[in-house]
């Protein structure tokens, strides 16, 4: 049998875990998004931040920026980052995730895992003594949107003058930039199928976030509608990890939603178009868009290494 061990609501950030953008009040993502623009702008300041402290990195899908940034980001503070893939744990089947929790908690200090289900992400976090760190479930990719959110507001500044458009599926990365517009007070507009729109739940979330922030957010099935007057046009894989089989069907579906000059014609001509990348050119974008001086990707990557930084240190140290 296994114990539940739910962890105490805490004051700060210390201790705590980061499985959500929900799981961040408004204040403390704007603290969050202090600190990295700092530590970008004086990284040596903080070369001892989290110094010997050892981070495991659970992947169950590939990677290249959250495995990177992360492992690069705790060597940056001091610390030290341990990978544990499918071929090492083999997470609730060799073990389960209560014995994995218990034995990590008295071997490290902080927790990254990338999954499926999101309740095996919520089950790690509840039974582990440490911090537990989303790197991406079906449902949230929380660290992206602390990224992306960064991006915007480095490029853009006022923040609440912008309209954001997302087009595409309504995935995991979707609903963090819907739930992070909604704390943030930002103006998000979705444009997804009807088929593939956000989690009515993640979708009525945000938008009384947004009521209570000062934001607006909108979920149309026109991708037009979504990118008119945009300031930053934002789209993702129309096939996450796990439903590769149904790529094909999907790219007929999504056909409408490529970022493409077409589509980008209806932002404003200074918009920023951003993607978490991997990018499938020629499916969600066009190589035209992807390599315009309107796309801010490559920015937008490397401010995961920056925001992560900053939540490693908020949930270790406070
Ligand atoms: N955007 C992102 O999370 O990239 P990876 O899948 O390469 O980590
Ligand atoms: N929605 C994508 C994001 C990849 C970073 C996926 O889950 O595969």
């Amino acid at each position: 049998m296994t114990k539940k061990t739910v962890k105490p609501r805490k004051k700060g950030l210390k201790g705590r875990d980061f499985l959500s953008v929900d799981d961040f009040s408004p204040a403390e993502i704007r603290s969050v998004l202090v600190l990295a623009r700092d530590m970008k702008a004086h990284p040596r300041k903080y070369r001892a931040a989290l110094e010997g402290a050892m981070m495991a990195l659970i992947f169950e899908k590939p990677s290249l920026r959250t495995r990177t940034t992360f492992t690069v980001g705790i060597k940056q503070l001091g610390g030290d980052a341990l990978l544990l893939t499918p071929a090492d744990i083999n997470l609730g089947k060799r073990e389960s995730v209560y014995d994995v929790a218990k034995n990590l908690e008295r071997m490290v200090d902080g927790i990254m895992i990338r999954t499926f289900g999101h309740d095996i992400c919520t089950s790690l976090a509840a039974h582990a003594a440490i911090p537990v760190i989303n790197g991406l479930t079906d449902l949230e990719h929380p660290c992206q949107a602390m990224a992306d959110f960064m991006t915007i507001i480095e490029c853009r500044k006022n923040l609440a003058k912008a309209k954001i458009a997302y087009v595409g599926d309504g995935n995991n990365v979707a609903h963090s930039l819907l739930l992070m517009a909604g704390k943030l007070g930002a103006t998000l507009f979705v444009g997804t199928p009807e088929k593939y729109k956000p989690d009515q739940n993640v979708m009525d979330r945000a938008v009384a976030l947004a009521r209570e922030n000062g934001g607006t957010i909108v979920w149309t099935s026109s991708p037009v509608e979504a990118v008119h007057n945009a300031d930053v046009v934002y789209t993702d894989t129309w096939a996450s990890m796990g439903q590769e089989a149904e790529a094909e069907q999907r790219r007929e579906e999504f056909n409408s939603y490529q970022v493409n000059r077409g589509l980008f014609s209806h932002a404003h001509g200074d918009a920023l178009f951003m993607h978490c990348l991997p990018a499938h050119r020629g499916w969600e974008v066009t190589d035209e868009i992807m390599d315009s001086k309107n796309s801010v990707v490559f920015q937008e990557a490397e401010n995961r290494l920056h925001a992560q930084k900053a939540i490693m240190v908020g949930l270790l140290k406070g």
